[in-house]
């Protein structure tokens, strides 16, 4: 699948603010603010940290509008950053859609199953991109960066 088409199909899941985002930055011009990939990333940390966390409270509601405000994230990462291997950016995709699923079915452990598959690809595309210090994990609690690991990978 072409990344556009790819992203209108993920913009179609049910999250009427990707489709919103997707649209609104199709084509940013110079004198337009164009968020810098790592302040992309920042958000998308806040909505995968948030989601965990309203899946575990149960507001699937919430859980469903954070799912959506992390696609967008994803979506216009991608879309302005044309460096990002599409691949890397596709293979989100069974897992964000798991996710969704896990959402509408209200079901908790599919919720936290698919947010672990997410958090590998979060994992596979920053290993691929040299970034592979920035090491994101499922939550462990609610403290600020709950979901990051900090701790220095022993090298081999
Ligand atoms: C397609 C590739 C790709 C995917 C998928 C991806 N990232 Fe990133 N991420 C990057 C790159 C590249 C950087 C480094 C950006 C920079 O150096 O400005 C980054 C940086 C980050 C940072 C560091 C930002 C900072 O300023 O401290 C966080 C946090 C992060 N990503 C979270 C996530 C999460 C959470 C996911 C999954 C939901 C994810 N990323 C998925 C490519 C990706």
């Amino acid at each position: 699948m072409k990344l556009r088409g790819w992203m209108l199909a993920l913009a179609g899941l049910g999250a009427a603010s990707a489709t919103a985002a997707a649209q609104d930055v199709k084509s940013p011009s110079v004198d337009q603010y164009v968020p810098r990939l790592g302040d992309i990333m920042s958000a998308a940390q806040r909505r995968h940290h948030k989601l965990w966390l309203a899946g575990k409270a149960q507001n699937w509601d919430l859980a469903a509008y954070e799912l959506g405000q992390l696609k967008a994230s994803l979506v216009e990462a991608a879309l302005l950053y044309s460096g990002i291997p599409v691949s890397n950016v596709t293979t989100l995709e069974a897992p964000l859609q798991s996710a969704s699923a896990a959402i509408a079915a209200k079901d908790g452990r599919k919720l936290a199953n698919a947010l672990g598959e997410l958090t590998e690809g979060c994992n596979a595309c920053h290993r691929s991109m040299n970034r592979s210090f920035v090491v994101m994990k499922v939550p462990t609690d609610q403290g600020l960066f709950g979901n990051q690991e900090f701790a220095p990978k022993p090298r081999p």
